[in-house]
């Protein structure tokens, strides 16, 4: 196989072949991209509306920074991570998660010190995870970190502004999952019960599990392996196990979740899988979707930023994985795409056609709101009329080479029955908005 020796030339059908995408990582075509716009244009304004700021970090970052942000005894470190040597012999590793990053860049960009940090970024994802629906290997996300804020208030707002998104993108089939992780020394007391309760269980341990006992294992709690699924229920649970201010830390958030309304159920099993939590956790989780029922997923890391060298700093966060809110969108039908053109130019003859392109930059610079598209590649009139009609465009303007000697355009409104009118060339913009706010009223 040409991809096993990197030197040598494709040859013969080698080169025509069809190359396919690689598996777990999708095209998000024209079709679908109205749902994706939906969910990200309302995700950016609520944050924005709520104060925070978007920042963009590498896709790529040194394999280092994810082990020591998400634990080396995690799913994703252990196994899901495309990691790779570069030309200088380093260990990058394209980002599974956004948090890790974030940090990151504070830290390089020295904007800490003491200061609070309210942000957000969104994109591509990378795990090799076994793909399936609502489980891909390249996934997006948005992600939103509140950084230098300890109190429970940042908690309660973040989760209020999940649920204010739901409410304005239509999702129903949610439900909120809390819990709380405690501090690092309240889980240490609580992870010597977990070992010697597994430990007496040790012949009912999985592989991945047996070698979790002594790495973490908390994690033994996380397996998705069905089989461990009895021996997990009746492990002790970690809310037994509180701090008093995590106690108190996680009351105040109950209390301010239910003063605005939102409904949760608290969940001792809920973890995580990532290693750099504590204190709240929270997940939104769905019925529709089948086994990928997280949509959107976070909490509290107050050690993370210690962790990983800059000044200690608490923060919390979460993300949202954006293919299955729009599978959620979308499972009622499709969402519209980006609007078509208000004006669709159909132009027929040789000297029309030549000067098409001339007028309709003039258009769109003399109406800047307006969306205008120019029929390309000629075709004769019922084609551009047809290619009109499917565009959705409210009006039809007709150039012919006999209107062009003229000095003028037709307008023909495409929705509505009134017939067409004649403008000369040089008062188009007004002709053009005078029929278009007789289509709207029309409408
Ligand atoms: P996570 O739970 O690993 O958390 O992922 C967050 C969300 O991303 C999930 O709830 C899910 O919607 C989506 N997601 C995860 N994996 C996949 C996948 N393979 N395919 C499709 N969607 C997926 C984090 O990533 C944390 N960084 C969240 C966070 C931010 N915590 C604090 N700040």
């Amino acid at each position: 196989m040409a991809a096993s020796c990197p030197d040598r030339e494709p040859v013969g059908s080698e080169l025509t072949q069809e190359i396919q995408p690689v598996r777990g990582m999708n095209d998000v075509l024209p079709a679908e991209i109205g749902a994706w716009q939906a969910v990200e244009g309302a995700a950016r304004e609520l944050l924005t509306a709520y104060g925070y700021q978007e920042i963009r970090i590498p896709v790529v970052e040194r394999t280092e920074l994810f082990k020591r942000a998400i634990g080396e005894y995690t799913d994703v470190v252990e196994k899901e991570m495309y990691t790779f040597a570069d030309q200088g012999g380093d260990s990058l590793t394209l980002r599974p998660e956004a948090t890790a990053g974030v940090m990151r860049a504070l830290i390089s960009n020295g904007m800490l010190r003491g200061q609070r940090h309210k942000l957000w970024c969104a994109g591509p994802m990378f795990r090799h995870e076994r793909p399936q629906k609502g489980r891909y290997r390249q996934f997006h996300q948005i992600d939103v970190e509140a950084v230098g804020l300890p109190g429970p208030d940042v908690d309660a707002e973040l989760i209020a502004l999940t649920a204010r998104l739901w409410r304005r993108l239509g999702i129903e089939r949610v439900r909120l999952e809390i819990n709380s992780l405690g501090t690092p020394e309240a889980r240490r007391v609580y992870r010597e019960k977990l070992v010697e309760y597994f430990r007496a269980h040790h012949e009912r341990l999985d592989a991945d599990s047996r070698r979790r006992l002594e790495g973490n294992p908390l994690r033994i709690l996380d397996s998705k392996n069905p089989e461990m699924r009895e021996l997990i229920e009746a492990a002790p649970v970690l809310t037994d196990h509180l701090d008093p201010q995590s106690r108190e830390h996680f009351q105040a958030l109950c209390a301010s979740l239910e003063a605005i309304g939102i409904p949760f159920r608290i969940n001792p099993r809920l973890v995580r899988g990532l290693d750099y939590y504590s204190r709240t956790v929270f997940e939104w989780i769905t019925d529709a979707l089948g086994a990928q029922d997280a949509v959107c997923s976070g909490g509290r890391y107050d050690g993370l930023i210690d962790q990983l060298g800059g000044e200690s700093t608490p923060g919390i966060g979460f993300a949202m994985g954006i293919e299955r809110l729009v599978a959620l969108l979308t499972q009622s039908g499709p969402v519209e795409s980006v609007a078509g053109p208000d004006v669709y130019i159909v132009v027929s003859g040789a000297q029309a056609t030549a000067a098409g392109v001339a007028l309709a930059e003039r258009l769109r610079t003399e109406l800047p709101n307006r969306r205008f598209e120019l029929n390309l590649g000629g075709g004769n009139f019922k084609a551009q009329f047809r290619r009109a009609d499917r565009s959705a465009a409210a009006l039809a303007l007709i150039l012919g080479d006999d209107e062009l000697a003229r000095g003028v355009a037709s307008l023909k409104p495409l929705r509505r029955e009134t017939g067409q009118s004649e403008s000369p060339l040089s008062n188009l913009a007004v002709a053009i908005e005078a029929v278009l706010a007789g289509s709207a009223g029309h409408m």
